[in-house]
């Protein structure tokens, strides 16, 4: 390994709990594994922490309708997800909640250190009320007619129509989706952050954060829009976590939500003792931080989030990679289609390996939408990984096992074309350091072309009939085998667990990156098993079906209140 050892902290944003893992989530927590393996590929220290986020009116309003307690909801769904990210090889340090006494200690510190810089006051404000549920309404609460447009039907913040967004007082005939009454305006007592004051220190962060630059224009549009006041509070009833010093307020999601990554990293220095939470979180230290997120949060991350960080005497993240948002066959996922495929639908059907390359082929540093054509899955995964990748082993391993006692040769037979794939190593590492896996993808694909034209052009089966060639079938192999390991090392942070098998079949106890640069020579190899199985489309339509069946309202909808 060259350089000295980073010590990052990585982050994907918290999934709700009150729906399962989609393939849409899948997008964000599979980029960040890729790059987090990757690090500890490296030889770096990379720490990946994420939690379930808890709070907010959905998970309380689902929880009434399951008729159990928002505690019992989330703990259940962590459950899933636990379950669902460990299935596609999501290896974080820490999966925790922000229902958890860690993230309220935090909350806490970071509430009443902005209190004393001066930065939380309180300010009346009107809201919908539901009389007959006895509480406040978010604005995805209530529902009525677009006042611009009239589009029937339309969400209290924002019509999908025609674009227009609003407060749910602007909304003609307005009703609580909770009750179908009409809600009323009441006033309430709200805390406020300062966000306004931060405008200079928030410039200066995003200068040095190195942002993509589809984010950098989008936070120009909002400082120039001019940024507002951040309302932190919400009113009892509410699932989330007492202000301090009132009986019916409540932190409000977002606050908490993000201090869930402080918390989830706590929770696991408290039982490691090579982790130090201030080493990561206090200003001053020689650490990186950051945090992976799609593109629909990014407000709360690049303005809310280093806001508080920095008024709070935490230190900021070093940067926030936003990606884009999932398609399915070129359009948003939908129940109706079939499109909407949770994790566990996926698995019931499919490879996890196939998905996680599929990502990986697609997935660049910018925030541009990603489209899983399920043709195009089909096609990708047969002809990359089975194809190119797996043939190389399968067409090389026989003859070292039948006619070379398992052994490989002492020196390769083309060292001009193993230094090229070797030479690779360091543009492939930056590439996937800048999470521009695509192209590191593409770059491995076109090696794994080279490596079967080599043997296309040896031609071990009729080398190996020749008396006077068949001593060379053994270098000609051992060749193969070892462009195989070389690329199948590059790939080992896409597809950890064929990475794990073709390792065993190698005979070899661990790979670090520099590894792919020298052959493995001489040694003995065991015998091949195939690493991965063609795609078959019944097996996709299947899943499609599946997921038709899944259709029952309520289920998996994502909201942000
Ligand atoms: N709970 C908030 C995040 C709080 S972070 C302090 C949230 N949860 S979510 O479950 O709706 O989404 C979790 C992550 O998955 C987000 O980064 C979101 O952008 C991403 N995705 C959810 N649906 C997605 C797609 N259809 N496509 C790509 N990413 C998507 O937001
Ligand atoms: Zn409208």
């Amino acid at each position: 390994m060259s350089g000295t050892t980073r010590k990052i902290l990585v982050t994907s944003a918290l999934p709700y709990a009150n729906g399962s893992i989609h393939m849409g989530h899948l997008v964000e927590y599979l980029q960040t594994d890729i790059w987090v393996r990757f690090q500890k590929l490296r030889g770096h220290k990379c720490t990946y922490v994420c939690a379930s986020d808890a709070h907010g009116t959905p998970v309380m309003i689902k929880a009434r309708e399951l008729g159990i307690s928002p505690e019992d909801l989330t703990e259940r769904i962590s459950a899933e997800f636990v379950r669902d990210f460990a299935a596609f090889g999501v290896d974080f340090d820490n999966f925790h909640t922000t229902h958890s006494p860690e993230n309220e200690a935090l909350v806490i510190e970071i509430f009443e250190a902005l209190q004393k810089v001066g930065d939380i006051y309180t300010r009346t404000i009107e809201q919908a009320y539901d009389e007959k549920e006895g509480m406040f309404l978010p604005d995805r609460f209530v529902r009525g007619t677009c006042p611009r447009c009239d589009s029937e039907d339309q969400y209290g913040d924002a019509c999908e129509v025609c674009g227009a967004t609003y407060s749910p007082a602007d909304l003609i005939d307005p009703v609580s989706v909770l009750s179908g009454t009409i809600p009323v305006k009441r006033d309430s007592e709200h805390y406020f952050f300062r966000l306004s004051k931060y405008e200079k220190r928030l410039k200066a962060w995003l200068a040095s954060a190195r942002l993509e630059k589809s984010v950098l224009a989008k936070l120009e549009e909002w400082f120039d829009a001019g940024l507002r006041d951040w309302d932190i509070s919400r009113d009892a009833p509410y699932f989330g976590f007492q202000i301090p010093g009132t009986d019916n307020k409540y932190f409000y999601v977002w606050l908490d939500a993000p201090v869930g990554y402080l918390a989830s990293f706590k929770h696991l220095c408290d039982r490691r003792d090579d982790l130090d939470f201030d080493e990561y979180w206090r200003p001053g230290h020689d650490t990186e931080v950051y945090h992976f997120i799609g593109k629909d949060i990014m407000y709360f991350h690049t303005l809310f989030w280093p806001a508080v960080l920095e008024g709070a005497g935490f230190r900021t993240p070093g940067s926030v990679f936003a990606h884009g948002f999932l398609t399915v066959n070129g359009q948003k996922m939908s129940k109706s289609r079939g499109t909407f495929i949770k994790a566990r639908t996926y698995l019931d059907n499919l490879n996890p390996s196939y998905l996680r390359y599929y990502y990986a082929a697609k997935l660049g540093p910018t925030t541009e939408d990603i489209d899983l054509n399920l043709d195009d899955f089909i096609a990708r995964v047969n002809s990359d990984l089975i194809g190119k990748l797996v043939n190389i082993a399968s067409r090389c391993a026989g003859f070292i096992s039948k006619n070379f006692d398992g052994k490989l040769a002492p020196s390769l037979h083309d060292n001009a074309l193993f230094g090229q794939v070797a030479g690779a190593s360091g543009s492939i590492a930056e590439h996937y350091e800048k999470r521009e896996y695509s192209k590191a993808m593409r770059m491995i694909m076109a090696f794994a072309d080279e490596a079967n034209r080599y043997i296309d052009d040896k031609k071990p089966w009729i080398m190996i009939k020749d008396e006077k060639t068949t001593a060379d079938v053994q270098a000609v192999c051992t060749q193969g085998l070892n462009l195989f390991r070389s690329l199948m090392i590059y790939l080992a942070p896409v597809l950890p667990a064929v990475a794990d098998d073709a390792r065993a079949f190698l005979g070899e106890r661990s790979w670090h990156w520099s590894d792919a640069e020298t052959p493995l020579l001489g040694t003995s190899i065991n015998k091949f098993k195939p690493l991965l199985t063609r795609v078959e489309a019944k097996q996709v339509s299947r899943m499609v079906e599946q997921s038709k069946e899944d259709a029952n309202p309520g289920t998996g909808e994502q909201s942000v209140d």
